[in-house]
């Protein structure tokens, strides 16, 4: 792994890793830090950054929402959106992605002090315009490249989640430096955090979801539905879609796909892995995915999916929780837990 620390960005910052060594927490020391935000990311992320000696102050939109008793129960004490902006020196939005321009503009863009750092987990609102932050501010993005829980759970560790960052706007000539402290304090330097635009860090996460995803889990639905459309048994099936896996992932991810084809799945499994998987994947497809996606057409279509209050998607929750699958999963899980 390289690790070569810059003051530029933009362009010098990509593909670049950075690692502990190139990140000072000192950049943040008496300074008041926001977490606006506090669910599946904000919870976790806040709790490391408190053990990593950083002063927050949690922002929630009022004392109704369930996330201001969960800051309560860890032991802050959380304040409005507004009150929180209004006192940090580095605000960090940790909202769902979909409200945020709406709270941005009522409680966050008036209150930011200038000179102030802002920063996103996600850059979806900014790179599409939803966002516009003053001129007069730091504008970057730190993403730790896993879920919520398993950010504290590595973080505990002594580990961390691999993560990326970005600087988008550098008034005061650290921004870089904000950043880099910003996911130290969460461990994602212990592993390290490469640099990309803010364009990467969004259209690559929106195709990852897609095809990725997407992929796989409608992979796993083809494969129980046509076996049990082919007279097997759905527990059998459903071990088949999902069990198997899981365990298969965490393996080649340490010792690499290569090595797991090869050495260690058996010849018959290597054999089909190698002829019939590529008849599985339709590459065309992921093509115009990738190319829908870099001209905006998959943010338009969410967008407006947002706007009209989700419709498609809750007919399609609606259809999928009635699924033969979805009820051998509950029937498999009672029976089997974990195992
Ligand atoms: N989830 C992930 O694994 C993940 C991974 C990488 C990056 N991210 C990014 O992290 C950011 C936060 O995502 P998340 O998944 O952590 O979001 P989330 O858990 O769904 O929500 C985060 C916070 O938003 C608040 N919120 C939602 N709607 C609100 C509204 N109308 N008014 C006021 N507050 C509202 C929630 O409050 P209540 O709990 O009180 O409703 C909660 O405190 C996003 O930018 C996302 O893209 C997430």
């Amino acid at each position: 792994m390289e690790s070569k620390r810059t003051d530029l960005f933009e362009e010098d910052m990509e593909n670049v890793i950075y690692l502990d060594d190139d990140a000072d927490l000192g950049v943040l020391k008496n300074k008041k830090v926001a977490i606006i935000g506090y669910g599946i990311q904000g919870r976790p992320q806040a709790l490391c950054m408190r053990d990593s000696g950083l002063d927050l102050i949690i922002g929630i939109g009022d004392p109704s929402r369930s996330s201001w008793a969960a800051a309560k129960e860890d032991g802050f004490d959380p304040v409005t959106i507004d009150e929180a902006t209004a006192a940090a020196d580095l605000v960090y939005i940790l909202l769902a992605d979909p409200p945020q321009p709406e709270i941005y503009y009522q409680s966050i863009h008036d209150n930011l002090k200038p000179n102030c750092t802002l920063a996103f987990c996600h850059g979806f609102n900014v790179l599409y315009g939803a966002i516009k932050p003053p001129e007069n501010v730091n504008v970057v993005l730190f993403v730790p490249n896993g879920p919520g829980h398993t950010v504290r759970q590595k973080y505990l560790d002594g580990s961390g989640i691999y993560g990326a960052i970005s600087v988008e706007q550098d008034v005061t000539g650290n921004a870089l430096d904000m950043v880099l402290a910003l996911a130290k304090s969460v461990g994602s330097l212990r592993v390290g955090s490469v640099g990309v635009t803010f364009q990467q860090e969004t259209e690559g996460d929106n195709f990852e979801e897609q095809v990725l995803y997407g992929g796989v889990i409608h992979l796993m639905k083809a494969t129980f539905e046509t076996m049990v459309a082919g007279g097997y048994p759905p527990h059998f099936a459903y071990a088949k879609a999902i069990r198997s896996l899981r365990t298969v992932v965490d393996v080649m991810d340490s010792i690499g796909i290569e090595e797991y084809i090869s050495r260690r799945s058996s010849r018959t499994c290597e054999f089909a892995v190698r002829m019939s998987g590529p008849r599985v994947i339709d590459r065309d497809e992921i093509q115009n995915i990738f190319d829908e996606t870099e001209r905006g057409e998959f943010a338009a279509n969410w967008m407006q999916e947002w706007a009209l209050g989700m419709p498609r998607l809750h007919r399609m929750r609606r259809t999928g929780a009635d699924s033969e699958m979805e009820k051998t999963g509950v029937e498999w899980r009672e029976k089997f837990g974990e195992g």
